[in-house]
C-alpha cells in the first residue's frame, strides 16, 4: 500500500519541566495515496500541532513521520522547507498572509520563491474561488472569508502531492464552505492529491471519506464517513465522550 504520510511513534509537548503539557503522546497515523480524509478533535486536542509537525514546521520530541519516502523529521530546516514548498499544500488556521503583498502576489509567492513567474495558474485559482475582483487587493482591504480563499489558491498553486488544511471553512458561511469542499474533492478526483483537513464541522467532515478523531494526544478511532453529516456528527460526539 502506498502512504501519503505514515507517523510512529510521536511524540510533541510544550514547555519546561514542571510547567511541562504533552500534547502528542505516542500517537500512529497513516494517510493512504490519492485520499482525502480529515481529523476532528476538541479545541486544543493538539489538531493544528499534528498538521504543523507534518509539515516540518515543528520538530517531534520523538516518533517518525515519512512523507512519500521521505523521513522529514531527519531533515535539516533548509531541506524541510525546500521539500515542504515542492511537494505540500498548507493552509492554517490564520491564513499567515504577507500584508504588504497583494491576493494575486500572495498566492503566487510559493512559484515566486521557485523562480517561476507564471500568474496563468494563480489567476486560474483566484477566479475558481471567486476572486476575479479582488487580484489586486491588500490582504487588510479584504474580508476574512476572502482572506481564507486567497490562503486556500496559495496553497494549491504548485499542484502538491499533500495538501494540509487547518480548518480552512472557519471563516465561510456555509455555502461558501460547501462550495469548498466541492472543489477540494474535485482535486482530489482530478490531480490524485491526498487531503489532510482539520475541521470540527461535521458537514464539512462528511466531504471526505474518513473521519480521524484525535483525544488524549493520540488517534483514538476512526470511521467511514459515508456522506453524511448526522452520522459523522453522532460518531464523534460518542468517540469524544466514550
Ligand atoms: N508553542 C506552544 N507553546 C505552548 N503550548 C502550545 C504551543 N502550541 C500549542 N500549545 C498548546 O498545545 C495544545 C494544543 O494546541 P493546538 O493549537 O494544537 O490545538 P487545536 O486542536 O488545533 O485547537 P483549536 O481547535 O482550538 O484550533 C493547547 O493546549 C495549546 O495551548
Ligand atoms: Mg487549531
Amino acid at each position: 500500500m502506498n502512504l501519503a504520510i505514515e507517523i510512529k511513534g510521536l511524540r510533541k509537548g510544550f514547555g519546561a519541566e514542571g510547567n511541562r503539557i504533552e500534547v502528542i503522546k505516542n500517537l500512529d497515523f497513516s494517510l493512504k495515496n490519492g485520499s482525502f480524509e480529515i481529523i476532528m478533535g476538541q479545541s486544543g486536542s493538539g489538531k493544528s500541532t499534528l498538521l504543523h509537525l507534518m509539515a516540518g514546521l515543528l520538530s517531534p520530541d520523538e516518533g517518525e513521520i515519512i512523507i512519500g519516502n521521505n523521513e522529514i523529521s531527519k531533515h535539516n530546516d533548509e531541506k524541510k522547507t525546500i521539500f515542504r514548498r515542492k511537494n505540500i499544500g498548507l493552509i492554517f488556521q490564520d491564513f499567515n498572509l504577507i500584508p504588504t503583498l497583494t491576493a494575486e502576489e500572495n498566492v503566487m509567492l510559493p512559484l515566486l520563491l521557485d523562480r517561476k513567474n507564471d500568474n496563468k495558474k494563480a489567476k486560474e485559482l483566484l477566479e475558481l474561488l471567486g476572486l476575479r475582483d479582488r487580484v489586486h487587493h491588500l490582504p487588510s482591504q479584504l474580508s476574512g472569508g476572502e482572506r481564507q480563499r486567497i490562503a486556500i489558491a496559495r496553497a494549491l498553486v504548485t499542484n502538491p502531492a499533500i495538501v494540509l488544511a487547518d480548518e480552512p471553512t472557519g471563516n465561510l458561511d456555509s455555502p461558501a464552505a460547501h462550495e469548498l469542499c466541492t472543489l477540494l474533492k474535485k482535486l482530489n478526483k482530478e490531480t490524485g492529491c491526498s487531503i489532510l483537513m482539520v475541521s470540527h464541522d461535521p458537514v464539512v467532515s462528511a466531504a471526505a471519506s474518513k473521519v480521524h478523531v484525535l483525544k488524549d494526544g493520540i488517534i483514538a478511532t476512526a470511521f467511514a464517513t459515508e456522506d453524511n453529516p448526522h452520522i459523522v456528527s453522532e460518531r464523534y460526539l460518542a468517540a469524544i465522550e466514550g
